[in-house]
Order: C-alpha cells, then structure tokens, then sequence
C-alpha cells in the first residue's frame, strides 16, 4: 500500500507541472495523449485508495483556467469534462455496452468532431447575448465577453423564432490551420510562437484587445447547458434548433446505433482530417434522446451519456538535415527545417516551417539533431522538440543564421530576430510570390497562367515586373517550351480585359494583413476604388473587423506615390466591377 501511495504520490505532482504548463503557461510540455494516458493510470491506481483521499488529486478537479483576474462568474449548469478513450475494444466496454438494452433504438447515438479548440458558455437572455464564460473550474468561469463579442460568428442576438427566455449555449471556440500559420507570421515581431491551433485561441483570448485578430477566431455550438424551455427531444435536433437562432454547428454530425457506424465515423475522420479546415482531436459520441441523458446523469467530472473517441498524436522521429531560409512576399525570411523524410499517417513529409529564428533558438536546434516531427491534423507539420538525449557533439552543427537574403543577396534587416530582406520588387523571391498572389483565384485570376508558369517566367527573367506580364509574345513563351496550343491560350487569357470584382481587386494588391475577407469589408464600405483611394484612418477605423495593424499597413500603402502609379497601369488592363454602386 505504501508503495501506491509513493506512486500516486509522484503521478499527481508530474500531473500538476504538465497542467501548470498547459492552463497557466500555454505551452504543452506532452502530447494530448501522454497525457490522457498519465491521467487514466493515476485514475486505476485511485482504485486502491479511499474516496476522501482523491479530493485534492488533478482526477477530480476540471481546471481549464485560462485566464486569472477576470470577473468570475457562476455558471447556470456546471461545465464538466469529457470521459476518453483511445481504442474501440474500450469505447464498447466503458460506454456501448452500458446502453445495450436500448441499441435497438433507431439513432440512439450521435457522433459529432472532437473540435481542437476551448470550450465557452454563452448566455443569452430574450436572445441577446449577456455574456460569455470560459469553463474556469468547471462551475466558475472567467468573464471574457469583451472579447467573445468580437466574434463574428457569435450572434449578439438570436434570431428566429421560438427563442427560450434563458439560454445557456455550450461550444467551442478555434482556430483554422490557415488562420493559425497567419498568426504565427504576423505574431513575430512580439517573439510569440503558438505551437497549435488551441494554443493560439487560448492566446488570443487573453489579450485585452483582441480587435486586430478577432476574425481569426471560428465558433460552434455543441449543446446547451441550461434552458428554461424544453427546445428538443433529441441532441440533433436541438442542434438544429440553435442553427435556426444563427448560431453556428458543424456539418459533420450524424445519428447512428451500431458500433460498427461509430467506428466507421471516427476511421473517415481518421484518415480525412487534414482535409478539414481546423484541428480536430477525435470524435465525440453522444447519447441522442436528451430526456435518457438527463436520467442516466453526470459523474463528478464527467457526463455519463458522452464519451471523447480520440485520435492518436501522430509524431515521428527523425534526422534534422539542413535549415533553409526562403523570402516571402512581403520580405519576410522563413526558416525551413529539411529532415529524412518520414512518414506520418500516410503522408511522406520532408520539411517543416520554423516561422522565425527565435523557434530555432526555443528548440535549440542543431543541425544533425534527431528531432520529433508532429503532424497533429494538421497539413502542416511540426517540430516539436529535440530528442536530446541522442545528440552526439561530432553529428551536430550550429545553425548559421544568414547575413544576406538567399535570393537576391541585399542585406538582410533583423528586427527583434525577424528577418526582412532590405530589397523590395528587386528581390526576385518576392517579385515571384506576390505574381503568384496576383495571378490567384482571389485576386485576378487569370486562367491558364499558374504558380509554376510564374516560377519559370521569374527565374528565367522573363519577366521582371507586374506588367511585363499582360505584354508577354509567343517568341518568350517559345523559352518555356509549352507546346503551341498552351501558348496561344495563355497569351489569349493575358490579352483579354480582366474583369474583376473590386474586393478581388484591392486583395491582388498585396497589402500586408490584408487578406480575403478584410478586403470585401473594405469594398463593401467604400464601394468604389476612387473612394478607397481616399481613405484614411478616420473612415478605415469604421469597418468591421479592421484592427489597427492593417490600417497602417493600408495608410502607408497609399501614401506612396509608386503604388498610386501601379493601381493607374493596372487600370488599364483591369476593369474593376462594383456590386453596390446605384444606377
Ligand atoms: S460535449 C459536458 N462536444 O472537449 C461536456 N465537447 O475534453 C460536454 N469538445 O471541454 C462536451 N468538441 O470543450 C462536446 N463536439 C463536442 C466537442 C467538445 C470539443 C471539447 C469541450 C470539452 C472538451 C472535453
């Protein structure tokens, strides 16, 4: 008994650090799963030891503190964890099975996405938004409405109608993969990193003003926590119900009975989730009829009538080869980490980006380190650390952080350990990625012209500016040898005058934090070009979603007369379409 004691002992103060580490510092020392794992072994070791000796151990209590000194406010109905498992033979035992006199009930399950994310507790009183809570504790949360009404995609007010008087709505708040590699970049210069997407959310909702990166934020809605109304019978259809008030729930939920249609669930999700545009860590199965869930009832951390299925961490170990370092569009220079390749969930992997110095000194990389690579659902992998205790000195290199851009050799300027090239346009790597940005889907969108076309025409100096491109002849083309009829379409579609729409338009601009979505807010707002072109800072402060950061981006953007001059050539070959204008 002595030596159990001695055990739990240890687990629980090994737990603490990785929980002080995860809710307090936001940086993961262990995978999800090490430590689901820690978790359930402190949980069968419990077993031999009496009930009021548990009370202060990490499996009682539900902390998801993310925030201290905020407003802490009760919640109307506790919000507990989930129980998880990481295998089917247990899911049957430690869920299926318990239910198996009603298997026969058509739909008895749902399954929904395990979101990657952090969990929220909306109230809504007569449909409008009273506030928002983090779990906290799990019967206290911290009071961030501040920042969760910057949200778009949390209604302030409910529509429709048949709206309960109370409402508590329960879902997650996350992050897209492609939102979450921009804010690493445009996080640099304050030497942040996040090493995944929940981390990310996480961070940007402690931030007093989180104005300049609301829009990077997504929510869905997973339940209700309490209602002064009875709005469903069943899980799905309440869920159906809140997608009526405008609150957002996601497409992949169905209904089933049989194991077999869970398991084929999560095995899709498996393998399909890197096609999802955020993280997922598994699935959730729930128990469908809400009046069955409410009887079968709650344990003190968890509900009984759910279980979390989840996926294991995907990592692999591997040799780091070399570190490269690649100029963007806006002049920024990436580090790239080259490795043997592996591979990860079927996919070969054989580099991964470091954003910044700074991740190489964090990581304390050297070249010839064995280092674990993490493809965690996302597209994009990761390093996540060295493994140390296999570093030889003789194998190993210091990484040599370059003095010149690697593509065009101007002097490279280190601002805070985030380098820029000190060229603009004359820097071929930049010239070459904003072509690609101009030619793209969302900009002008020009067919038959593609990434790799640009790449050839660039590097064989082909072409050495913007318009160099709506002049090219078949005699340079003949350079690239393209086959006659791929030519004549190529030059036919240069040729041609592009039509686009003015959001499509001021996107191919490039202005730096100007993405997709900011630049239909500002067409929408300015609804001419002449109009954008008079903008200041007065006027761009009155769009929805604009944070400071862009609108100094965009007000020096203007200012210079060059780009004044480039918009006026671009006129020439571009007829912009206004959608709002009266006629
Ligand atoms: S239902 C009483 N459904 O997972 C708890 N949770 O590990 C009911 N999560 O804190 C939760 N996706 O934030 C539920 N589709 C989903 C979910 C989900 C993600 C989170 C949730 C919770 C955590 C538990």
């Amino acid at each position: 008994m002595i030596k159990i004691n001695k055990l739990i002992h240890k687990l629980r103060e090994k737990i603490n650090i990785y929980n002080y580490k995860y809710y307090i510092l936001n940086k993961p020392a262990i995978t999800d799963q090490q430590y689901d794992l820690l978790l359930l072994k402190l949980e069968k070791l419990e077993r031999y030891i009496p009930l009021e000796k548990k009370q202060k151990s990490p499996t009682q209590n539900i902390n998801d503190s993310l925030l201290k000194n905020y407003k802490q406010i009760t919640h109307k109905t506790p919000m507990l964890s989930l129980q998880n498992t990481f295998n089917s033979k247990f899911l049957y035992k430690q869920f299926i099975c318990l239910y198996k006199k009603y298997i026969n009930y058509k739909n008895f399950f749902c399954c929904e996405l395990k979101f990657d994310g952090v969990a929220i507790n909306l109230l809504y009183i007569n449909g409008y938004l009273i506030h928002g809570l983090t779990r906290g504790n799990g019967y206290i949360g911290e009071d961030i409405t501040h920042n969760i009404s910057l949200i778009n995609d949390i209604p302030k007010k409910l529509k429709g109608n048949n709206i309960p008087q109370t409402l508590e709505v329960r879902g997650e708040i996350f992050m897209t993969k492609k939102n979450f590699y921009y804010i690493n970049q445009n996080f640099l210069m304050q030497k942040k990193n996040f090493c995944n997407t929940r981390s990310a959310v996480v961070g940007l909702l402690r931030m007093h003003n989180m104005n300049d990166y609301s829009n990077l934020l997504n929510f869905f809605c997973y339940g209700i926590g309490f209602t002064n109304k009875n709005i469903a019978c069943y899980h799905t259809k309440l869920l159906r119900q809140c997608k009526t008030y405008g609150l957002p729930i996601s497409r992949n939920i169905i209904s089933c009975t049989k194991l077999q249609e869970i398991i084929q669930f999560y095995d899709f999700f498996k393998i399909n989730r890197h096609k999802l545009s955020y993280d997922i860590d598994g699935i959730v199965i729930k128990i469908n009829d809400l009046s069955l869930q409410k009887k079968i009832g709650y344990n003190s951390r968890a509900p009984k009538w759910a279980i979390a299925y989840k996926f294991h961490s995907q990592e692999k170990n591997t040799i780091l080869k070399q570190i490269f370092f690649q100029t963007g569009r806006t002049g920024i220079i990436t580090p790239i980490a080259y490795f043997k390749s592996i591979k990860i969930s079927g996919v070969e992997i054989s580099y991964a980006t470091l954003y910044n110095i700074n991740e190489i000194y964090r990581l304390d990389l050297k070249i010839g380190d064995i280092i674990t690579i993490q493809r965690c659902g996302n597209v994009i992998p990761k390093i996540i650390h060295v493994v140390k205790s296999k570093r030889t000195k003789q194998h190993t290199n210091e990484v040599v952080i370059p003095q010149f851009c690697p593509s065009c050799n101007a002097k490279i300027i280190n601002n805070n350990n985030l380098l820029y090239c000190s060229a603009s346009f004359s820097c071929k790597a930049q010239f070459q990625e904003y072509l690609k940005h101009f030619i793209s889907r969302n900009a002008i969108n020009i067919k038959y012209v593609g990434q790799k076309l640009i790449s050839h025409l660039v590097e064989k100096n082909i072409i050495s500016n913007v318009m160099d491109l709506f002049t090219l002849n078949e005699k340079q083309l003949s350079l690239l040898n393209l086959g006659k009829i791929t030519t004549q379409k190529i030059l036919l579609s240069l040729y041609a005058k592009h039509k686009v729409y003015l959001h499509n338009f001021l996107f191919a601009l490039g202005i730096k934090n100007m993405g997709i979505v900011t630049s239909k807010n500002i067409a929408d707002y300015f609804i001419t070009l002449e109009n954008f072109l008079k903008a200041d800072k007065d006027n761009l402060l009155k769009i929805n979603g604009l944070g400071l950061k862009t609108i100094s981006h965009i007000c020096n953007f203007l200012k210079k007369t060059e780009n004044i001059k480039y918009i006026n050539l671009l006129r020439q070959k571009i007829d912009i379409i206004y959608l709002n204008i009266m006629k």
